[in-house]
């Protein structure tokens, strides 16, 4: 007899529920990963019926309807689905450039400290990366830097806090209003903080995000591109999809004659005859478009979202105790305003030494831990050319001294248990 597709994948799901989803299956000895997929067997569902379900596998109504899903949940009026956060940000300085006619040259304020693809695309899109330093008490930019920074050519500030962790945004948002620059979120850390009650990107022109599965949200690979711009976002999927001019999503692929209802017209001065709009190449772009899948994921992810944000910060709390009871070690406190949406906890040793000691153990002992991404990316052969990396005194001591190990909502009360026993057994 043959099943209906529900029934089947709900039989298939029944047997094999891998055990490893949330750790149901962990023990002492065991890696303790510092992240991964917080997904059950409604997440397998949702794949499988995608694979399953005969459709087209790219981008399709299954990632248009996550595109609202997300901007609903995260208060922005439009978005963008992307195959990863680095894509993301591409997209979004990509398509800023269009949208005010910023030159090659123009500026962008960002920190010397983090990620390599929140500065890549910044030097890709022929804009300059002016840098600032950190503060060492809680990693993130100091942003009493930044106005030294600002010239006639500063066109905006990307702002990416510290493993989520919220700095003083009343300060931020002043100097971008005061010198009438733009802020942009690179927030693939930190979805969900936020700075006196509000996300941290509703302040934002525009905000990226990542579904990594470090990331608070996850769909394998992913990311998003969100604004209240809808232009904006119109222009970031012209570049995404492959340059065309074309902005039907999901189901209005099926319309006959499309969302502009002139679907084949003379849409080009150069050409006299009839052409299909899927076919009018207004930018030169990209193909940086996610499976339809990723959206199914996706959805089914955000609604665990409160969960997911909750779990993190209640593990950053019980994971940082464990720590300082270390001498010589502390973590980062949140600032009175600020609810981090924790992407992992910060862990400051007193010296390279105890870093290096102390990495040892908790990884000898299988708990995973992480650099501070890239520490002084301006160390790096790829970004060396950029600025001299010993101006940024505070960002050249993150490799010597930080490191962060995870709070994701995988990681259970008896696994941060097993985190105090290793912590316990460490000889300063
Ligand atoms: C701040 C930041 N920006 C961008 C990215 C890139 O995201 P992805 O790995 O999805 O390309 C990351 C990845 O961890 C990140 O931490």
């Amino acid at each position: 007899m043959k099943l209906p597709m529900d029934d089947l994948i709900s039989e298939l799901l029944k047997e094999v529920s891998p055990p490893y989803l949330a750790n149901k299956d962990w023990e002492p000895g065991k890696p303790v990963y510092y992240s991964g997929p917080y997904w059950d067997n409604k997440e397998l569902k949702v794949t499988l019926k995608s694979l399953l379900g005969g459709k087209w596998l790219p981008a399709g109504e299954e990632v248009s309807r996550f595109e609202r899903k997300f901007s609903k949940k995260f208060n922005k009026k439009h978005s963008l689905m992307v195959n990863s956060g680095s894509s993301a940000n591409l997209i979004m300085f990509s398509a800023l450039k269009k949208r005010y006619g910023w030159q090659d040259g123009d500026e962008i304020i960002v920190s010397c400290v983090g990620f390599p693809t929140t500065i890549a695309p910044i030097v890709q899109c022929g804009l300059t990366p002016v840098f600032v330093d950190i503060d060492f008490s809680d990693l993130n930019w100091d942003v009493s830097q930044i106005e030294d920074k600002i010239s006639l050519r500063t066109r905006g500030v990307i702002s990416s806090p510290v493993l989520a962790n919220p700095y003083n945004y009343d300060q931020i948002l002043d100097i971008c209003e005061r010198n009438k620059i733009k802020l942009i979120a690179d927030n693939c850390d930190a979805l969900g903080s936020k700075w006196r009650g509000k996300y941290l990107t509703d302040h934002a022109i525009a905000a990226s995000c990542s579904f990594y599965p470090a990331h608070h949200i996850c769909t394998g690979e992913g990311g998003m591109v969100s604004s209240d711009d809808e232009e904006l976002i119109r222009i970031a999927r012209t570049l995404a999809w492959w340059g065309r001019d074309c902005y039907c999503v999901g189901a209005q692929n099926k319309l006959a004659d499309g969302v502009c209802t002139k679907r084949f017209s003379k849409w080009i001065e150069k050409y006299d005859g009839i052409i299909d709009h899927k076919y009018v190449y207004t930018q030169m772009g990209y193909n940086l478009k996610p499976l339809d899948f990723q959206g199914a994921v996706g959805c089914v992810q955000i609604d665990k979202f409160e969960d997911i944000h909750q779990k993190r910060r209640t593990n950053k709390k019980l994971v940082q105790k464990h720590f300082e009871k270390i001498p010589g070690i502390r973590s980062v406190e949140e600032l009175p305003h600020a609810e981090a949406s924790w992407f992992g906890v910060p862990i400051i040793c007193d010296s390279k030494d105890t870093k290096n000691r102390l990495t040892k153990h908790l990884e000898d002992n299988k708990v995973q831990t992480r650099n501070y991404f890239a520490g002084n990316l301006l160390m790096h052969p790829g970004y060396s050319h950029l600025d001299y990396y010993k101006n940024y005194p505070n960002s050249c001591k993150v490799l010597d001294l930080v490191f962060f190990v995870g709070c994701s909502p995988t990681i259970t009360e008896p696994m941060i248990d097993y985190i105090g026993t290793v912590t316990s057994k460490f000889k300063k």
